[in-house]
Protein backbone atom coordinates (compact mmCIF):
# COMPACT_ATOMS: atom_id res chain seq x y z
CA UNK A 1 0.00 0.00 0.00
CA UNK A 2 1.38 3.57 -0.52
CA UNK A 3 1.75 5.43 2.47
CA UNK A 4 3.32 9.12 3.26
CA UNK A 5 7.00 9.66 4.56
CA UNK A 6 5.51 10.93 7.54
CA UNK A 7 3.53 7.80 8.05
CA UNK A 8 6.60 5.36 7.65
CA UNK A 9 9.03 7.67 9.81
CA UNK A 10 6.35 7.74 12.95
CA UNK A 11 6.63 4.38 12.78
CA UNK A 12 10.21 3.86 12.47
CA UNK A 13 10.79 6.42 15.21
CA UNK A 14 8.58 4.99 17.64
CA UNK A 15 10.16 1.60 17.17
CA UNK A 16 13.62 3.00 16.53
CA UNK A 17 14.87 1.86 13.32
CA UNK A 18 16.09 3.64 10.22
CA UNK A 19 14.88 2.97 6.58
CA UNK A 20 16.53 3.06 3.19
CA UNK A 21 15.72 5.58 0.51
CA UNK A 22 16.62 3.87 -2.48
CA UNK A 23 16.81 5.52 -5.68
CA UNK A 24 15.33 4.42 -8.70
CA UNK A 25 15.08 4.86 -12.39
CA UNK A 26 14.39 1.51 -13.96
CA UNK A 27 12.69 -2.07 -13.62
CA UNK A 28 15.67 -4.08 -12.11
CA UNK A 29 15.85 -1.16 -9.60
CA UNK A 30 12.66 -1.50 -8.46
CA UNK A 31 12.71 -5.23 -8.68
CA UNK A 32 16.10 -5.31 -6.76
CA UNK A 33 14.38 -2.99 -3.93
CA UNK A 34 10.98 -5.08 -3.60
CA UNK A 35 12.56 -8.71 -3.83
CA UNK A 36 14.49 -7.53 -0.92
CA UNK A 37 11.75 -5.84 1.03
CA UNK A 38 9.51 -9.09 0.25
CA UNK A 39 12.19 -11.03 1.54
CA UNK A 40 12.96 -9.25 4.85
CA UNK A 41 9.53 -8.13 5.68
CA UNK A 42 10.35 -3.99 5.18
CA UNK A 43 9.11 -1.40 4.33
CA UNK A 44 10.41 0.88 1.39
CA UNK A 45 10.91 3.91 0.31
CA UNK A 46 11.55 4.31 -3.52
CA UNK A 47 13.05 7.95 -4.36
CA UNK A 48 13.43 9.22 -7.82
CA UNK A 49 15.31 12.47 -8.66
CA UNK A 50 15.15 14.49 -11.75
CA UNK A 51 17.84 12.57 -13.67
CA UNK A 52 15.31 9.82 -13.29
CA UNK A 53 12.48 11.57 -14.78
CA UNK A 54 14.69 12.48 -17.70
CA UNK A 55 15.69 8.75 -17.91
CA UNK A 56 12.57 7.21 -17.56
CA UNK A 57 10.09 9.32 -18.53
CA UNK A 58 7.80 10.77 -15.35
CA UNK A 59 5.12 8.14 -16.42
CA UNK A 60 7.15 5.38 -16.81
CA UNK A 61 8.53 6.00 -13.38
CA UNK A 62 5.05 6.53 -11.57
CA UNK A 63 3.55 2.88 -13.68
CA UNK A 64 6.89 1.43 -12.19
CA UNK A 65 6.47 2.20 -8.37
CA UNK A 66 2.63 1.42 -9.16
CA UNK A 67 3.34 -1.66 -10.27
CA UNK A 68 5.60 -2.59 -7.53
CA UNK A 69 2.70 -1.69 -4.94
CA UNK A 70 0.50 -3.71 -7.13
CA UNK A 71 2.78 -6.66 -7.16
CA UNK A 72 3.85 -6.62 -3.72
CA UNK A 73 0.91 -5.47 -1.66
CA UNK A 74 1.32 -6.44 1.96
CA UNK A 75 4.33 -4.20 1.84
CA UNK A 76 3.73 -0.08 2.83
CA UNK A 77 5.41 1.96 0.22
CA UNK A 78 6.86 5.76 0.43
CA UNK A 79 6.75 7.17 -3.44
CA UNK A 80 9.04 9.96 -2.65
CA UNK A 81 10.46 12.72 -5.07
CA UNK A 82 14.39 12.84 -4.37
CA UNK A 83 15.72 16.52 -4.24
CA UNK A 84 13.05 19.09 -5.88
CA UNK A 85 14.56 21.96 -7.14
CA UNK A 86 11.39 24.35 -6.64
CA UNK A 87 8.01 23.85 -5.34
CA UNK A 88 6.73 23.72 -9.03
CA UNK A 89 8.54 20.82 -9.56
CA UNK A 90 7.54 19.21 -6.24
CA UNK A 91 3.40 20.15 -7.35
CA UNK A 92 3.92 18.04 -10.21
CA UNK A 93 4.81 15.02 -8.45
CA UNK A 94 2.02 15.14 -6.46
CA UNK A 95 -0.09 15.89 -9.04
CA UNK A 96 1.36 12.80 -10.24
CA UNK A 97 0.52 10.78 -7.05
CA UNK A 98 3.38 10.51 -4.47
CA UNK A 99 3.37 10.64 -1.22
CA UNK A 100 6.46 12.51 -0.36
CA UNK A 101 8.22 15.09 -1.94
CA UNK A 102 11.53 16.90 -0.81
CA UNK A 103 12.10 20.94 -1.54
CA UNK A 104 15.63 21.38 -1.12
CA UNK A 105 15.56 24.92 -0.73
CA UNK A 106 19.43 24.34 0.55
CA UNK A 107 20.43 25.27 -3.22
CA UNK A 108 19.42 27.79 -5.75
CA UNK A 109 16.44 26.28 -8.97
CA UNK A 110 20.15 25.30 -10.85
CA UNK A 111 20.90 22.61 -8.09
CA UNK A 112 24.59 24.17 -7.54
CA UNK A 113 24.48 27.66 -6.04
CA UNK A 114 23.98 27.74 -2.06
CA UNK A 115 20.72 29.17 -1.15
CA UNK A 116 20.01 31.69 1.53
CA UNK A 117 17.88 31.33 4.66
CA UNK A 118 15.23 33.56 3.30
CA UNK A 119 14.98 31.69 -0.15
CA UNK A 120 15.30 28.43 1.54
CA UNK A 121 12.31 28.93 4.43
CA UNK A 122 10.44 30.62 1.38
CA UNK A 123 10.49 27.73 -0.88
CA UNK A 124 9.72 25.03 1.56
CA UNK A 125 7.04 27.09 3.48
CA UNK A 126 4.96 27.13 0.16
CA UNK A 127 5.75 23.47 -0.58
CA UNK A 128 4.79 22.76 2.75
CA UNK A 129 1.42 24.64 2.32
CA UNK A 130 0.55 22.41 -1.10
CA UNK A 131 1.96 19.52 0.12
CA UNK A 132 0.02 19.12 3.49
CA UNK A 133 -3.35 19.75 1.61
CA UNK A 134 -3.22 17.12 -0.30
CA UNK A 135 -1.71 14.63 2.35
CA UNK A 136 1.85 14.63 1.15
CA UNK A 137 4.78 14.69 3.50
CA UNK A 138 7.57 17.22 2.47
CA UNK A 139 11.51 16.91 3.79
CA UNK A 140 13.59 20.01 3.79
CA UNK A 141 17.55 20.37 4.09
CA UNK A 142 19.66 22.88 6.24
CA UNK A 143 23.36 23.22 5.46
CA UNK A 144 24.81 21.63 2.06
CA UNK A 145 25.96 18.24 1.81
CA UNK A 146 29.79 18.13 1.48
CA UNK A 147 33.17 15.97 3.24
CA UNK A 148 34.20 17.32 5.82
CA UNK A 149 37.70 15.78 4.01
CA UNK A 150 37.63 18.16 1.39
CA UNK A 151 34.90 20.62 1.47
CA UNK A 152 33.64 19.97 -1.49
CA UNK A 153 30.10 18.59 -2.62
CA UNK A 154 31.88 15.41 -4.70
CA UNK A 155 29.37 14.80 -7.53
CA UNK A 156 30.78 16.41 -11.16
CA UNK A 157 27.20 16.03 -11.99
CA UNK A 158 23.64 15.92 -10.84
CA UNK A 159 23.08 17.77 -7.31
CA UNK A 160 25.51 19.40 -5.21
CA UNK A 161 26.89 22.84 -4.70
CA UNK A 162 30.14 23.78 -6.33
CA UNK A 163 33.17 24.96 -5.09
CA UNK A 164 34.65 25.03 -1.97
CA UNK A 165 32.24 25.11 1.28
CA UNK A 166 33.18 26.65 4.45
CA UNK A 167 33.17 24.86 7.55
CA UNK A 168 29.52 26.26 8.89
CA UNK A 169 27.40 25.45 5.55
CA UNK A 170 29.16 21.59 6.16
CA UNK A 171 27.64 20.88 9.40
CA UNK A 172 23.86 21.67 10.37
CA UNK A 173 23.70 24.20 13.13
CA UNK A 174 20.83 22.66 15.76
CA UNK A 175 19.37 26.13 17.05
CA UNK A 176 18.89 26.98 13.40
CA UNK A 177 17.40 23.62 12.35
CA UNK A 178 14.52 24.19 15.09
CA UNK A 179 13.85 27.57 14.10
CA UNK A 180 13.58 26.29 10.21
CA UNK A 181 11.55 23.67 11.50
CA UNK A 182 8.76 25.77 13.20
CA UNK A 183 8.57 28.06 10.42
CA UNK A 184 8.40 25.66 7.95
CA UNK A 185 6.54 22.57 9.79
CA UNK A 186 8.52 19.76 7.18
CA UNK A 187 7.85 16.58 8.28
CA UNK A 188 11.68 15.40 7.90
CA UNK A 189 15.09 17.51 7.96
CA UNK A 190 17.92 15.91 5.87
CA UNK A 191 20.77 17.83 7.85
CA UNK A 192 24.50 18.46 6.49
CA UNK A 193 26.95 16.44 8.61
CA UNK A 194 29.85 15.02 6.85
CA UNK A 195 28.85 13.27 3.72
CA UNK A 196 28.79 13.61 0.27
CA UNK A 197 26.60 12.65 -2.44
CA UNK A 198 28.35 9.75 -5.29
CA UNK A 199 31.35 7.18 -5.02
CA UNK A 200 34.06 9.83 -4.10
CA UNK A 201 33.22 10.74 -0.55
CA UNK A 202 36.51 9.93 1.24
CA UNK A 203 39.94 9.04 -0.09
CA UNK A 204 41.18 7.15 2.78
CA UNK A 205 39.96 4.15 5.00
CA UNK A 206 37.34 5.93 7.57
CA UNK A 207 38.84 5.17 11.18
CA UNK A 208 35.55 5.48 13.43
CA UNK A 209 34.76 9.43 13.07
CA UNK A 210 33.47 10.01 9.51
CA UNK A 211 30.20 11.31 10.75
CA UNK A 212 29.70 14.13 12.95
CA UNK A 213 27.76 11.99 14.96
CA UNK A 214 27.66 14.54 18.77
CA UNK A 215 26.37 16.97 15.85
CA UNK A 216 23.40 14.27 15.06
CA UNK A 217 22.28 14.42 18.68
CA UNK A 218 22.27 17.46 19.36
CA UNK A 219 19.95 18.40 16.32
CA UNK A 220 18.21 15.71 17.76
CA UNK A 221 17.47 16.58 20.72
CA UNK A 222 16.56 20.37 19.76
CA UNK A 223 13.95 18.80 17.31
CA UNK A 224 12.83 14.99 18.33
CA UNK A 225 9.44 15.24 16.66
CA UNK A 226 11.19 15.75 13.22
CA UNK A 227 12.17 13.01 11.05
CA UNK A 228 16.25 13.04 10.53
CA UNK A 229 17.35 12.15 6.97
CA UNK A 230 20.84 11.35 5.54
CA UNK A 231 21.56 12.08 2.36
CA UNK A 232 25.03 10.34 0.79
CA UNK A 233 24.98 7.20 2.87
CA UNK A 234 26.25 4.74 0.18
CA UNK A 235 29.01 2.73 1.95
CA UNK A 236 30.61 2.01 -1.34
CA UNK A 237 31.61 -1.69 -0.82
CA UNK A 238 35.34 -2.26 -1.42
CA UNK A 239 34.54 -5.84 -2.97
CA UNK A 240 32.30 -4.20 -5.61
CA UNK A 241 35.02 -1.96 -6.52
CA UNK A 242 37.35 -4.91 -6.39
CA UNK A 243 35.34 -6.69 -9.02
CA UNK A 244 34.49 -3.58 -11.15
CA UNK A 245 38.55 -2.91 -11.92
CA UNK A 246 38.85 -6.68 -12.25
CA UNK A 247 36.82 -7.01 -15.40
CA UNK A 248 37.73 -3.34 -17.44
CA UNK A 249 36.69 -1.29 -14.93
CA UNK A 250 38.83 1.67 -13.53
CA UNK A 251 37.62 3.39 -10.20
CA UNK A 252 39.88 4.96 -7.88
CA UNK A 253 40.36 4.79 -4.90
CA UNK A 254 37.41 5.61 -2.55
CA UNK A 255 35.66 4.59 0.42
CA UNK A 256 32.14 5.52 1.32
CA UNK A 257 30.03 5.52 4.73
CA UNK A 258 30.35 2.79 6.96
CA UNK A 259 27.10 0.82 7.92
CA UNK A 260 28.52 0.86 11.36
CA UNK A 261 27.77 4.39 12.10
CA UNK A 262 24.87 4.73 9.81
CA UNK A 263 23.49 2.15 12.48
CA UNK A 264 25.06 4.69 15.08
CA UNK A 265 23.45 7.43 13.92
CA UNK A 266 20.06 6.03 13.34
CA UNK A 267 20.24 5.35 17.39
CA UNK A 268 20.09 9.17 17.27
CA UNK A 269 16.87 10.00 15.30
CA UNK A 270 18.16 9.17 11.57
CA UNK A 271 15.03 7.94 10.27
CA UNK A 272 15.82 7.93 6.35
CA UNK A 273 19.00 6.89 4.84
CA UNK A 274 19.75 7.54 0.97
CA UNK A 275 21.05 5.24 -0.67
CA UNK A 276 21.74 5.49 -4.86
CA UNK A 277 25.82 4.52 -5.34
CA UNK A 278 25.85 1.37 -3.93
CA UNK A 279 23.19 0.00 -5.93
CA UNK A 280 24.96 1.28 -9.03
CA UNK A 281 28.41 -0.30 -7.55
CA UNK A 282 26.90 -3.43 -7.63
CA UNK A 283 24.95 -3.82 -10.87
CA UNK A 284 28.13 -2.57 -12.90
CA UNK A 285 30.41 -5.03 -11.35
CA UNK A 286 27.71 -8.08 -11.85
CA UNK A 287 27.22 -6.86 -15.51
CA UNK A 288 31.17 -6.47 -15.88
CA UNK A 289 31.56 -9.53 -14.62
CA UNK A 290 29.56 -11.62 -15.71
CA UNK A 291 29.63 -10.35 -19.98
CA UNK A 292 33.46 -10.79 -19.13
CA UNK A 293 32.53 -14.64 -18.21
CA UNK A 294 29.77 -15.19 -20.82
CA UNK A 295 31.40 -13.59 -24.21
CA UNK A 296 28.91 -15.46 -26.18
CA UNK A 297 26.07 -14.44 -23.96
CA UNK A 298 23.74 -11.84 -25.83
CA UNK A 299 20.41 -11.69 -23.92
CA UNK A 300 20.67 -8.43 -21.97
CA UNK A 301 18.12 -10.10 -19.37
CA UNK A 302 20.97 -12.54 -18.36
CA UNK A 303 23.20 -9.52 -17.35
CA UNK A 304 20.43 -7.44 -16.32
CA UNK A 305 19.70 -10.70 -13.91
CA UNK A 306 23.00 -10.41 -11.84
CA UNK A 307 22.54 -7.23 -11.70
CA UNK A 308 19.29 -7.47 -10.62
CA UNK A 309 20.43 -9.74 -7.81
CA UNK A 310 23.81 -8.07 -6.84
CA UNK A 311 21.49 -5.05 -5.82
CA UNK A 312 18.56 -6.80 -3.79
CA UNK A 313 21.61 -8.34 -2.09
CA UNK A 314 23.23 -4.50 -0.82
CA UNK A 315 19.45 -4.13 -0.13
CA UNK A 316 19.04 -7.19 2.08
CA UNK A 317 22.17 -6.02 4.13
CA UNK A 318 21.00 -2.34 4.87
CA UNK A 319 17.23 -3.22 5.50
CA UNK A 320 18.73 -5.92 8.19
CA UNK A 321 20.90 -3.62 9.52
CA UNK A 322 19.44 -0.52 9.84
CA UNK A 323 16.56 -2.68 11.59
CA UNK A 324 13.38 -1.93 9.30
CA UNK A 325 13.56 -5.74 8.25
CA UNK A 326 10.57 -7.66 10.05
CA UNK A 327 8.56 -4.16 10.46
CA UNK A 328 6.47 -4.09 7.45
O1 LIG B 1 21.21 13.01 -5.22
C1 LIG B 1 21.69 12.28 -6.07
C2 LIG B 1 21.07 10.97 -6.37
O2 LIG B 1 22.07 9.98 -6.26
C3 LIG B 1 20.41 10.98 -7.72
O3 LIG B 1 21.36 11.00 -8.73
O4 LIG B 1 20.64 12.91 -10.16
O5 LIG B 1 22.14 11.10 -11.06
O6 LIG B 1 19.72 10.64 -10.60
P1 LIG B 1 20.93 11.45 -10.22
P1 LIG C 1 24.79 8.24 -2.40
O1 LIG C 1 25.41 8.88 -3.62
O2 LIG C 1 25.76 8.16 -1.27
O3 LIG C 1 24.22 6.91 -2.72
O4 LIG C 1 23.61 9.19 -1.92
C1 LIG C 1 22.36 9.22 -2.59
C2 LIG C 1 21.49 10.36 -2.17
O5 LIG C 1 21.72 11.05 -1.20
C3 LIG C 1 20.27 10.61 -2.98
O6 LIG C 1 19.56 11.73 -2.57
NA1 LIG D 1 15.27 12.92 -0.76
ZN1 LIG E 1 20.70 13.40 -1.87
Amino acid sequence: ALISLRQMLDHAAEYGYGVPAFNVNNLEQMRAIMEAADKMDAPVIVQASAGARKYAGAPFLRHLILAAIEEFPHIPVCMHQDHGTSPAVCQRSIQLGFSSVMMDGSLREDGKTPADWDYNVAVTQRTVDMAHACGVSVEGELGCLGSLETGTAGEEDGIGAEGVLDHSQLLTDPEEAAQFVTLTQVDALAIAIGTSHGAYKFSRPPSGDILAIERIKEIHRRIPNTHLVMHGSSSVPQEWLKVINEFGGDIPETYGVPVEEIVEGIKHGVRKVNIDTDLRLASTGAMRRAMAQNPREFDPRKFLKVSTDAMRDICIARYEAFGSAGQA
